[in-house]
């Protein structure tokens, strides 16, 4: 191997190191068993084409969610206290789009830590 190879080749893992870092810190697979295993999707589908023709979806699809909140600042942080504490039905973030129902606290059902990683995980969805 030249000098010039092993170098590109250094280069190339340390790229990718760097990135794997900063990629999604859960796998699909894994946030959605949290999502099933907390009962999110009785009322949640992961993508807006997956709801049914015609009604009103219980709570928003999660590419809907993804759309609604992705490049806001603080937006992890504020859906994380969403989906342990509920929501306000009185000041939904979805009107006319959905149900109109309030999430229920999910903290019966979920651990922070795990609401965390799925909300982030939620929010890479494209
Ligand atoms: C009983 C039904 C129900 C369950 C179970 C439920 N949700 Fe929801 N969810 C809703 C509804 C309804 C809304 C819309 C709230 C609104 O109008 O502001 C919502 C909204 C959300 C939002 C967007 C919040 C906002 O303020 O815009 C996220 C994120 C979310 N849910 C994630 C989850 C996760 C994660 C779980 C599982 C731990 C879960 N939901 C379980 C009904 C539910």
């Amino acid at each position: 191997m030249t000098h010039r190879t092993l170098l590109a080749g250094l280069t190339g893992i340390l790229m990718l190191t760097s990135v794997s870092v900063m990629a999604d810190p859960v796998s699909d697979e894994k946030a959605k068993k949290i999502g099933a295993a907390a009962g999110c999707f009785t009322c949640h589908s992961l993508r807006h084409e997956d709801l049914k023709d015609g009604k009103k979806p219980i709570g928003p699809a999660w590419d809907d969610v993804a759309l609604q909140y992705k490049g806001k600042p603080g937006a992890a942080d504020f859906l994380t206290r969403v989906v342990l504490e509920g929501s306000n039905p009185y000041s939904s973030h979805w009107k006319n789009k959905v149900s109109g129902v309030a999430m229920p606290p999910n903290a019966v059902a979920i651990n922070e830590s795990d609401a965390r990683q799925v909300v982030f995980w939620i929010l890479s969805l494209k």
